[in-house]
């Protein structure tokens, strides 16, 4: 083995030095070799999610000069190239949702949970690693957290469980587990060949709706994920997400990165009617008309606010590594237009679209195939999604232009300047826009 990345590295450093003659198709091989190399290391050599030591990417070695040469010339042709290497391996695609929470990513996840038997979705299995915050000893857990998404979702995203597990509480037995988070969220987890059988005379839950199944064998769940094309994974947990740069370079994923943002206004008055103690803050804050600074529900709609921005500034600022991969949603758009917006999805994805997704849209939203133009405003769904509208009282909303005022401008959220306007429905509050 060692002759071997002996005889390679001798062979990249030939290469650097040829190719200032030859730019394009030094840089081909290079990527090219590095792929072999990286293909040749089993899959399984991920680092142990809790060793965050100061490893940067887990790239072999011998390798990580070589990323400055191919940097340096990447453009157009490099890309495809890329590209069509990664499809190689069956054209499989790793699709990452990532929302906040209220902000409509349960249904938006849907159109991959939807897909199919080609398919393997799941359904937040962060908030696993999030809730370890509860329980662990280790006081820089927080600090860790970044890294430790991005290598369960490495791991999930290659079918090990290994990362995944060593976060679920109470721990695994066997690879069985009975607590995993909403599975039966994900149709993939619940499908027969992942449904074990359930033990006579023993009283337990049955996580799945359609089928009684026993805990979840983890093992089963991986055999079945390797077995599918396509992988998707939604999460409302990442934000600092540029942390997940080594996944988008990680020559073993093809991953495609769609953001999905909603009317900061929205979300918080969604969050009111689901979190008791967020409604009981803001309905003070509104009685004394004040935002106080250090109150910790504007600390976290401000933070919120932000975070989001920066993902999507970085997104939309096309850094070569994500160029091609990242897509923003708004989801005021998707609910006028349901179809559309789960088609341009699925393009952007490079997964065909499905007769299952189209079919649960048209059952879930009314949406009415092959409309088009100003009446194929989805009316249902659309008007689900402006019901806050009718509920925010108008100095919340205000507080939330003050707060939020960059993020909302970056999406095309029209600002109100008075109750009427934002109770009349028909001034629209989204700017018609396109990002990318
Ligand atoms: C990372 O490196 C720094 C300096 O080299 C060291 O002080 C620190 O303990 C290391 N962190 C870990 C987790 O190993
Ligand atoms: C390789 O890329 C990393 C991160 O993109 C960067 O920090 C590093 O300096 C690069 N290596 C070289 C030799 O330039
Ligand atoms: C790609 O880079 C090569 C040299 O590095 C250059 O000759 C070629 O024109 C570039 N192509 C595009 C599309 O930018
Ligand atoms: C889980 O599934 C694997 C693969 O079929 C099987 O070998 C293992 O025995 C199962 N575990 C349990 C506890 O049933
Ligand atoms: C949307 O459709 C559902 C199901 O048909 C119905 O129950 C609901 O009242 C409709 N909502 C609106 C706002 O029209
Ligand atoms: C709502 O806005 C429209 C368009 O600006 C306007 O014509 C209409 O009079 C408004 N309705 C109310 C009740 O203010």
């Amino acid at each position: 083995m060692k002759i071997k990345y002996a005889i390679v590295f001798i062979f990249i450093v030939a290469l650097v030095i040829i190719e200032k003659e030859s730019n394009i198709i030094s840089s081909w091989f290079l990527t090219r070799v590095s792929v072999m190399m990286q293909r040749q290391t089993p899959p399984q050599t991920l680092q142990s999610p809790l060793d965050y030591g100061n490893k940067t990417q887990n790239s072999p070695g011998a390798f990580s000069e070589v990323n400055a040469t191919t940097e340096a010339n990447s453009n157009q042709t490099e890309d495809q190239h890329d590209q069509e290497l990664r499809n190689l391996d069956g054209g499989r695609k790793h699709v990452l949702l990532m929302a906040t929470t209220r902000s409509g990513s349960s249904f938006v996840g849907e159109f991959f949970n939807q897909h199919g038997q080609n398919m393997f979705y799941l359904f937040e299995p962060l908030w696993h690693v999030e809730r370890m915050l509860t329980t662990t000893a280790d006081a820089n857990y927080g600090s860790q957290l970044p890294g430790i998404y991005r290598d369960v979702l490495r791991g999930l995203f290659l079918c090990d469980y290994t990362p995944l597990e060593k976060c679920i509480s109470p721990p695994p037995q066997n690879h069985v587990t009975p607590s995993l988070f909403r599975r039966e969220s994900s149709s993939s987890l619940c499908e027969e060949n992942v449904c074990s059988p359930v033990a006579k005379d023993v009283f337990e839950r049955y996580a799945c709706k359609n089928r009684r199944c026993g805990p979840l064998n983890l093992t089963l769940a991986s055999q079945s994920c390797l077995t599918k094309q396509h992988h998707a994974i939604k999460t409302v947990r990442v934000h600092q997400w540029e942390t997940l740069r080594p996944l988008v370079e990680d020559p073993r994923l093809n991953m495609k990165i769609i953001q999905l943002v909603r009317d900061p206004r929205a979300v918080l008055a969604s969050r009111m009617v689901a979190f008791s103690s967020t409604h009981q803050t803001w309905k003070a804050l509104v009685q004394t008309g004040q935002v106080p600074e250090n109150n910790v529900e504007v600390k976290s709609l401000q933070g919120n606010c932000d975070n989001i921005r920066w993902a999507a500034e970085l997104g939309l600022s096309q850094p070569h590594w994500l160029r091609r991969r990242y897509m923003l949603v708004r989801y005021e758009d998707i609910a006028r237009y349901p179809m559309q917006k789960a088609e341009e999805m699925y393009r952007f994805t490079g997964i065909p679209f499905s007769p299952q997704t189209r079919e649960w849209i048209l059952r879930n939203t009314q949406a009415r195939e092959g409309d088009s133009g100003i009446y194929s405003t989805q009316k249902n769904s659309s008007e689900q999604a402006e019901k806050w509208r009718f509920s925010i009282p108008f100095t919340l909303a205000q507080m939330v232009q003050q707060l939020c005022g960059p993020t909302m401008k970056l999406f095309g959220y029209k600002f109100v300047d008075d109750a009427k306007t934002l109770r009349n429905k028909s001034i629209s509050l989204v700017e018609d826009q396109m990002f990318l």
